[in-house]
């Protein structure tokens, strides 16, 4: 049926059954996009820089005088930015207010195992987890989400997730713009779906997973962002369960893309459109002109032939996602540093493992997600080459936790643009091989486990993961802690 709840934003709806998209018309832009806030910290007695998280329930204005029931840490929807700098030490305090379990996951974080909040960290209602670690990677667009095993969809949807930025000297001493919420603009990208009483509709099922026929952006229906500098860094989060965006500008004009999943890149890269599936991120750099308005839209994204073919789930038409409207006098910080960060190629000759997954049904290996069993037992230290296929004809990509990896090659092509920087989530088109690199830090837990999965949530929920765990050279792997809310 047809939902029209935005003030000035018409949705038609072709339902043709569960999966499939709908069409998002012409939007009136007509909310400020709301900016995440920055979290509070404070420094303890250790010197560990300690935040606060408190998952709870509440209700969001999404439109005007409809109340939706949704989920955030310290707040209705979404949560605060956490922002720290590499080389300190940070402490969570994650206090659980919902009636369910949950669990908070750092995804891009390299971390300890015990501190990653997957699905053996569960935080039981009105329970605390304090998890510790020290920021020790470059500067990057990281966040957070729940995790729990076979629920993870639900609890994202309900709108727990938020943004951890990290920050370092490399990043700092380069020309871009880092005024946060002024120049440096957050922009987590979900889509929704509510129903006639204004409510989530959150058992929309199909083989891909519930799509949405409206766009939120942090939070906001039909947003619109009073640009203030010749040149806006956006920060690009796929924070959606499911959906794939295309984003680029809506005259064409092209950007720069300056960092991806897990950093910047070793140079900045002039494109005019960049896919994202869920869970990966992409800084880019937005020139306007005085007075101008143009728009961030999603053109249906090219997820590979056979995968278009056989969904509609990306949509056939382009969606409005984000209106800039530049002030008749904008600011100058000076032209954008070109060169951004140096990267040191990881070489295959130094790989002491080829590891192989393929994704299939809701499996990888053939193996359903189990959480008593360790699938991958990898070295500290080491750096392995991971070869992962798709072999639907049916959209999937893949996150690895606590390593950025570098992509070798695409099929037999060696990396686009957009993948030849850190990444920790790639898409997966059907029938194309890829070649992944990475080098584990060397916290080890033979006992703990990492995940491994697809990072369209109905998929991970289904089974679409597996584990694998950090151990000293000749180490054995263990036992995972016993297994909380089997699927
Ligand atoms: Cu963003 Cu294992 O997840
Ligand atoms: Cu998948």
């Amino acid at each position: 049926g047809t939902v029209v709840l935005a003030v000035g934003l018409t949705a038609c709806s072709t339902d043709t059954g569960a999966g499939v998209i709908d069409t998002v018309g012409t939007i009136d832009f007509v909310n400020p996009l709301a900016i995440p806030p920055l979290a509070e910290s404070t420094v303890n007695a250790d010197g560990e820089r300690v935040f606060d998280l408190t998952a709870e329930s509440g209700t969001t204005e999404f439109t005007s005088g409809v109340d939706t029931d949704t989920w955030g840490y310290n707040g209705s929807y979404l949560g605060p930015t956490l922002v720290a700098a590499r080389g300190e030490d940070v402490r969570i305090n994650v206090a659980n207010d919902l009636r369910e379990a949950t669990t908070v996951h750092w995804h891009g974080m390299s971390l300890p195992a015990e501190m990653d909040g997957g699905p053996h960290q569960m935080v039981e209602p009105g329970a605390t987890w304090s998890p510790n670690f020290t920021i020790d990677q470059p500067a990057a667009t990281l966040w957070y989400h729940p995790h729990p095993d076979g629920k993870t969809e639900h609890q994202v949807e309900m709108g727990l997730a938020g943004l951890f930025l990290v920050q370092d000297d490399e990043e700092a001493a380069l020309t871009l713009p880092r005024t946060y919420g002024v120049d440096d603009i957050p922009v987590v990208v979900q889509d929704r779906r509510f129903d006639d009483d204004g409510q989530f509709v959150t058992d929309v099922r199909g083989y891909i997973g519930p799509i949405g026929d409206q766009l939120l952006v942090n939070g906001t229906l039909a947003p619109y962002l009073d640009v203030t500098s010749e040149v806006v860094r956006l920060r690009l989060v796929n924070g959606s369960t499911s959906r794939m965006y295309d984003f680029g500008l809506s005259d064409g004009r092209s950007f720069d893309l300056i960092a991806t999943d897990g950093g910047l890149l070793a140079e900045a890269a002039p494109m005019d459109g960049i896919r994202l599936s869920p869970g990966e991120r992409a800084e880019i750099l937005v020139q306007v002109t005085p007075g101008e308005t143009v728009n961030l839209q999603s053109t249906p994204p090219d997820l590979g032939t056979s995968a278009s073919a056989a969904t509609r789930n990306a949509g056939d038409d382009t969606l409005d996602v984000l209106e800039l409207r530049a002030a008749a006098t904008l600011s100058s910080i000076g032209a954008p540093s070109t060169t951004l960060a140096a990267m040191e190629p990881l070489r295959k000759a130094d790989a002491s493992a080829d590891r192989s997954f393929t994704l299939n049904g809701y499996t990888i290996n053939n193996r359903l997600m189990d959480m008593t069993r360790i699938d991958e037992t990898v070295e500290a230290g080491a750096t392995e080459v991971w070869t992962v296929d798709n072999a639907m004809p049916l959209p999937h990509n893949f996150h690895v936790h606590a390593v950025q990896f570098q992509v070798l090659r695409v099929g037999t092509e060696p990396p686009p643009a957009e993948l030849s920087g850190w990444k920790d989530t790639i898409y997966l088109e059907p029938g194309v091989r890829y070649e992944l690199i990475m080098q584990f830090a060397e916290y080890t837990d033979p006992d703990f486990p990492y995940m491994f999965h697809c990072h369209m949530l109905a998929h991970e929920d289904a089974g679409m993961m597996g584990q694998f765990v950090v151990v000293k050279p000749g180490e054995q792997a263990g036992t995972p802690p016993t297994a909380h809310d089997a699927r």
